[in-house]
Parts: structure tokens; sequence; C-alpha cells
């Protein structure tokens, strides 16, 4: 049998066999049934597989094999920033004094926690030109929602309870419309231009004094960056309206330009991309929000405050829109931020922006001459190439994303953004050397020969991994999650 198919745990059951060993009883057995309430103790042995400790051992690194993780790949998946992980983050998170405190310790007795999470803030506030940071919000979407919280907060704080509508370019992020709507907002599309950047005269038409807020990904979801954004904020600013910095992707400008600076009044980080926490099954996320001074008295609460050395929790906060989030977040993230950032230093914080930027033009002109480019034009951290060609020839984006499985690689993004027919979006990160960029290169190059020579292979693909094609549909709504016997 080949190793990748071994067989499940169940199906290597012997009756008898075990994988522990345990020291004889030395205290008197108890009888459950006679402690535990009728009804719930179990009247047959459970089922469990029978297997040795080898058998236990092969059966989970085997399945762990089957994973493709950015420990064992290239994973260029666009949008998502699949980036490298340092190993000293994860030492650092391991660190006792971090690792077994707990939520509900008192104050006085994990300042040195507290000491990460203010100068986390502080780092923060620095890198987005923002005037103050909260870390709760879990993930990027709950920080976009956070902040327009907040933006709702500020305008009725003012009187101003008209302003229900958030504008969003088509070339946003797709939780941007989503945050939006579950804040209770109206959200109204503004076009982008041929070029792929927003059409500020399409702006203009939909600004007005029902204007909330306008949120912008930048650089866009094409990859590229939004050139007119002084004269976005003159617009939106104009109408009473605040401007949000959809910073997800703060990898494509770090310590090259800052939120704060081109007039922005929120904005999101995603720790658990640009700052290199463990992201897509790999932990949970963090989603920090810079806000600008006019936002500070709405920031969920408690406020995390150093007065005269000591870091303590303010609750007494009137005009805040409350907590968003149990205890303080989440903290594991936070540590491997805080570690990211010390190491890197504002020097390195700077090359990682160089060559992820870098590295995504690299692959983009490298691969321009066998797909279709829709914009082309200097792009950021990542890039778009449409499939159309390849469709014409009867083989979709989808079949080329499988292809790339059989190569050892995981395929990029496929089919987002949405105004890019059969689109493929790649971002490479700045961690990758030139050979890997070349490798995956080279593969789509040969891929996109396959499509013109033989077809099939393309279309059937993929053809070395342990399955081949699942009906996706099905997978999602009638998944089947545990093993039957028999
Ligand atoms: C530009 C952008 N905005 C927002 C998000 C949402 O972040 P999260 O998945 O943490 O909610 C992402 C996620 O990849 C993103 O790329």
């Amino acid at each position: 049998m080949h190793k990748d198919n071994q067989a499940l745990i169940f199906e290597l059951t012997r009756e008898g066999r075990i994988g522990y060993s345990l020291p004889e009883l030395d205290v008197p057995e108890l009888d459950l049934s006679s402690l535990l309430p009728k009804g719930i103790v179990r009247e047959e042995v459970a089922e469990l597989p029978e297997v040795s400790e080898l058998d236990i051992m092969r059966h989970y690194t085997a399945l762990s094999n089957r994973n493709h993780g950015i420990d064992s790949g290239f994973y260029p998946l666009g949008s998502c920033t699949m980036k490298y992980n340092p190993k000293i983050n994860e030492s650092v998170a391991r660190y006792p004094g971090f690792a077994n405190i707990h939520p509900l310790q008192d104050e006085s007795t994990v300042q040195g926690a507290l000491e990460v999470m203010y100068d986390l803030q502080e780092h923060l506030v620095e890198i987005t030109g923002m005037d103050e940071v909260t870390l709760q919000p879990a993930a990027g979407a709950h920080g976009e929602w956070t902040a327009l919280m907040m933006i709702r907060a500020f305008h009725e704080a003012n009187g101003d309870f008209n302003r229900t509508k958030v504008l969003v370019p088509d070339s946003a992020h797709g939780t941007n419309p989503a945050s939006a709507t579950v804040a209770g907002f109206d959200t109204v599309t503004v076009k982008s231009g041929e070029d792929g950047l927003v059409d500020l005269e399409d702006l203009k038409k939909h600004v007005g004094e029902d204007t909330a807020a306008l949120m912008l990904t930048n650089p866009n979801t094409l990859g590229l960056f939004e050139e007119e954004i002084l004269e976005m904020a003159a617009i939106v600013h104009g109408a009473g309206g605040k401007l949000y910095y959809d910073g997800a992707n703060l990898n494509a400008v770090m310590s090259k330009a800052r939120p704060g600076d081109m007039g922005f009044d929120a904005v999101h980080l995603n720790l658990h991309k640009t700052f290199t926490g463990p992201h897509g099954g790999g932990g949970p996320g963090s989603g920090p929000v810079g806000v600008k001074k006019d936002l500070i008295p709405f920031l969920p609460k408690p406020v995390l405050v150093k007065k005269e050395d000591v870091y303590t929790f303010e609750y007494d906060l009137p005009q805040s829109i409350g907590r968003v989030k149990p205890f303080y977040g989440n903290f594991g993230i936070y540590l491997r931020a805080y570690t990211y950032i010390r190491s890197m230093g504002p020097d390195g914080l700077k090359a990682v922006t160089e060559y992820a930027v870098l590295n995504a033009n690299y692959m983009m002109r490298r691969l321009e001459p066998y797909f279709d480019l829709p914009y082309n034009r200097h792009c950021k951290h990542e890039f778009v190439l449409s499939g159309r060609r390849q469709k014409k020839l009867g083989v979709r984006t989808l079949d080329m994303a499988k292809r790339l499985l059989d190569f050892g690689y995981h395929p990029p993004t496929i089919y987002f953004p949405l105004n890019v027919e059969e689109g493929m979006m790649i971002e490479p990160t700045e961690t990758e050397s030139k050979e890997t960029l070349d490798a995956f290169c080279d593969a789509l190059i040969q891929i996109a020969q396959e499509v013109e020579e033989n077809p099939e292979i393309v279309q059937n693909a993929p053809h070395t991994t342990v399955i081949n094609r699942l009906d996706e549909t099905k997978a999602a709504r009638q998944p089947v999650l545990r093993y039957i016997k028999g």
C-alpha cells in the first residue's frame, strides 16, 4: 500500500492490542454507576481503535503529511498572505510566564503581559500613524465591524443620525461590505475605472450628507495602490464622512506609507497576516484597530493604560462602544506579532515591504507572456492574472489550480476578485527565495504549455494526490466527519 493511502486507524484494529501502559491500580476501583446519574453511564465498552503506539504514531504522521502548510511548501494564496511564521515567535509564546497565566488573574500579577500588550499598541500606533490602538478584535473582519461601530457612535454623538451609508469600492475585500451590513449600514458600491483604481467621479456622485464612511482596501484586491487617496480623503471628509482603511495587507506599504498620514480616521490590521501570526486553521487571529483622536472616546473597553509605570485596564469610558471580545483578545497572537516587530526592527519591516513588492512584480513579469494580465501596471504585494486565454481552449482556471497540486504547490486564490474573469491571484510574500519563485513560475508556464498541447492532463488533474477531485459542493454541504465502521 502507498504510504499516503495507509489504512484508517479503525481498520488497523486488532483486538487486545494496546499503545499505552498504565501502572497497576493502587486505589479502590470506583463503581461509576453509583456516582453518576442514571442514563449517562455507558453500558458497553467504547469502540475505540486497538492499535500499538507505533501504528497510532504513523497514522497521525501520515495524516499530517497530507496537509499542505507554509512549513512544507510554497503557498501563494493571494489576499490571504500565507507568510512564514518565524519559529522564535513560537518559543516566546510558550514561555511559561505567558502561557500559564489566566485572564482572571489580578492585574498586579500580570504586569509583564500587560507591558507587552501596551508596547505592541504603541508600535502599531507608530506603524499606522494613528493616535490610539485597540487590540481586542479577533480577526480582520471583526476589526472592520468594530471600527464601523465606533464611526456610528461618533456620528450619533454629534446628533448626526442620518449617516446610514457606507461607500465601498467594487475592488474592496469582500469582508468590507459584509462588515458594513452587519454594523447596520447600507452599502453603496463605488466603481473602479479602467485602470483598476477608484473612479473619483463615481465617488463624488455617491458621497453626501448620508455618508457615514468610505472603506478603502489599499492596496485593493487587484494588488494596486490607490494613488488618489488625498483627493478621496478630501471628498469624503468634505461631506462629513469618515475614512476607513482596510490595512489587512499592510505588508504592501508598511514602513513606507502610513494610513494616518494619508488622512484615514480608522484602520484595521491583520496580525495573523502581516505580523506573522499563524492562520488558516493554524490558530486564532487578531485584528487590532487604530483610530485618530476623534474616535478615541468610542474605543472598546476596557482600554489598557499606563499610570506611573503600572499597567491597568480602564473601564469608566461612558462613550465606549463596549467590549467586543471576552477577556483581552487573543494574547498568543500579540506575543507573536510583538516578537516579530521587535526582531525585525524598523529597517527590517521596511525590507519586508520591499521584498514583498519586488517578489510579486518579478513573478508578474515572468508570467505575463503566458497569461492575460488585465491590469498591467506596477503591483504591490500581489497581482491578478486571468485564465481567459486558456478558457478559450477549454481549460478553466480551476483546472490549472488543480494541476499545480501535482507540482507540490498550494494553488493561488482563484475566481477572486470578481472583476477579473477566470482570476488567479498570486501573493508570493517576502520570504521566498528567487529559486522558489522561479520554480513556481516554471510550473505555471509548463501548465500553460500543456493547455495548448495536452489539455486533458490539466482538465483531469490532480494526478498525484491521495484523492482526485472532490465534489466540492457535497463536501461543503454534506461533510462526512467521522469514521463509521462497517
Ligand atoms: C484585504 C483584507 N481585508 C480583510 C480581510 C479579513 O480578515 P479576516 O479573515 O481575519 O477576517 C482579509 C483577509 O484575508 C483581507 O485580505
